[in-house]
């Protein structure tokens, strides 16, 4: 009996041709290679490993439009061919790996980061809601703005969209109402311009910033300095609050984890810099509410671009999660959400709004009312991009993305391009993914 089941065990041969049973790594080995297979662009000019979905594909051909004029995607191969000027493209596009053989600065970016958002200041701080940086600059390369351009961003946050444009050489204006996005969007601007030394502290000297934040004694002579060191207080105030996970650290030692971390990005960009001798340009980073931009008349058709993501209907707490930060600075918060869109309520409801809970009614007719404020400070043929997202409240869909490009159309923007954009992992199960709407206002 023994000997039959012996037998029948010899005779039965595995997938690797033998009759022992694969391991756990040749099996894992076996898969990787014919997965690479499937997935290794094969080509001089390539896809970037990040891009993952259709959505990224449209993205790709979004930004190449603007980059050149002779192009084709071969989505099987994951390549690209393409005419023109190679080396300023691969200074731009954020979607290829590699033109002709030579590595783009964005995958530099993304090696040297380790991280395919979260490159040179972006990750300063976890502001919710944020733009992926790569989404900014394809609409940057796509609206085909260059140095001699000026973007807004009127909910600019924590100043993505500003970023991503200081990195690229390119001018423009950065609005929010919330005086935490002021003080972050700052921040990333002088980060790219200050000087190395400013950031030499010693471990000791650091300790003592902490303990005098704590006692509320913190004072320097550079605001620069000041608020970056209370950002990095809210950030770790925050960690603690919200995970046990940095107890072992200690308060100081995640204190000076972060500081750290922000030193070395200093570094790293700076390398990127000199590499391929860029010249950031500052942006105009100011406290207010888009409301009220058509008051100000030096803004009128004075911008060539408008990219920008305003807030979602209820489903994020843009002030509340900011609420450690407001209580040290003694900011009043129910001001501050006073002046968000859809919380004035002026008696006063458009017809058109009728059968839509109150709520919904008032932000609607903000945001419509934003998007009139964004049409008037456009040049003709300015262009315009909102990223926004539908939510779900009371498992009723808010259908705003579609109620946004009407709005658009309806205040006389050109309609062009909606790509839908799915938020893989996200963890609000509110928020499935964000929608890209792409408008132009017509030259008279
Ligand atoms: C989706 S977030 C934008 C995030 C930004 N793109 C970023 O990367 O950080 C929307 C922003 O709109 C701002 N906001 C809300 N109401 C506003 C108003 N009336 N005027 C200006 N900004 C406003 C909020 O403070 C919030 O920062």
């Amino acid at each position: 009996m023994e000997k039959l089941v012996k037998n029948k065990r010899e005779k039965q041969m595995t997938l690797f041709g033998n009759n022992e049973c694969p391991s756990y790594e040749e099996i894992m080995e076996s898969y990787a290679k014919e997965f690479s297979e499937y997935v290794t662009p094969k080509g001089d000019t390539i896809f970037g490993f990040w891009m993952q979905t259709l959505a990224d594909l449209e993205f790709l051909d979004l930004e190449l439009q603007g980059l050149t004029d002779e192009y084709s995607i071969d989505p099987v191969n994951r390549t690209v061919n393409l005419k023109g000027d190679e080396d300023w493209i691969r200074l731009r596009i954020a979607h290829l790996e590699k033109i002709n053989g030579k590595t783009t600065l964005y995958t530099d970016l993304v090696d040297k980061f380790g991280d395919t958002n979260a490159y040179a200041f972006h990750n300063l701080y976890p502001y919710k809601g944020k733009f992926y940086p790569r989404i900014v600059r394809t609409l940057i390369n796509a609206f085909k703005l260059d140095q001699d351009s000026l973007i807004l961003d009127p909910f600019n946050g924590s100043g993505t969209t500003t970023h991503e444009a200081s990195l690229m050489g390119i001018k423009s204006v950065g609005i929010d109402v919330t005086p935490m996005g002021v003080i972050l969007s700052e921040l990333k601007n002088d980060l790219l311009f200050i000087d190395q030394k400013e950031l030499d502290f010693t471990n000791i000297q650091i300790q003592d910033i902490l303990k005098d934040i704590e006692n509320k004694k913190w004072h320097y002579p550079k605001p620069f300095i000041y608020k970056l060191m209370l950002a990095i207080y809210f950030d770790t105030i925050d960690a603690f609050t919200r995970t046990s996970r940095y107890n072992r650290k200690g308060k100081i030692g995640l204190f000076m984890e972060k500081f750290n971390y922000i030193k070395d990005c200093y570094k790293k960009i700076n390398d990127i810099k000199q590499k391929y001798e860029l010249s950031f340009k500052r942006a105009i980073i100011t406290e207010g509410d888009i409301l009220e931009l058509n008051n100000l008349s030096d803004m009128k058709e004075k911008f060539d671009a408008c990219i920008t993501s305003p807030p979602y209907y209820f489903s994020i707490d843009y002030v509340g999660k900011d609420k450690i930060a407001y209580d040290y600075l003694d900011i009043d918060m129910k001001k501050i959400e006073s002046k968000y869109l859809g919380m004035k309520y002026n008696g006063h409801i458009s017809n058109e709004y009728k059968g839509l809970p109150t709520r919904v009614a008032m932000y609607y007719d903000d945001l419509k009312k934003s998007i009139e404020n964004i049409f008037w400070s456009l040049k003709p043929g300015g262009k315009l991009a909102i990223v926004i997202g539908d939510s779900t409240v009371n498992s009723k869909k808010i259908p705003t993305t579609l109620t946004t490009k009407k709005f658009c159309e309806e205040i006389g923007f050109k309609f062009e391009k909606l790509i839908f954009n799915p938020l893989l992992g996200a963890r609000n199960r509110a928020i499935r993914g964000e929608s890209v709407i792409v408008c132009k206002k017509e030259e008279q």
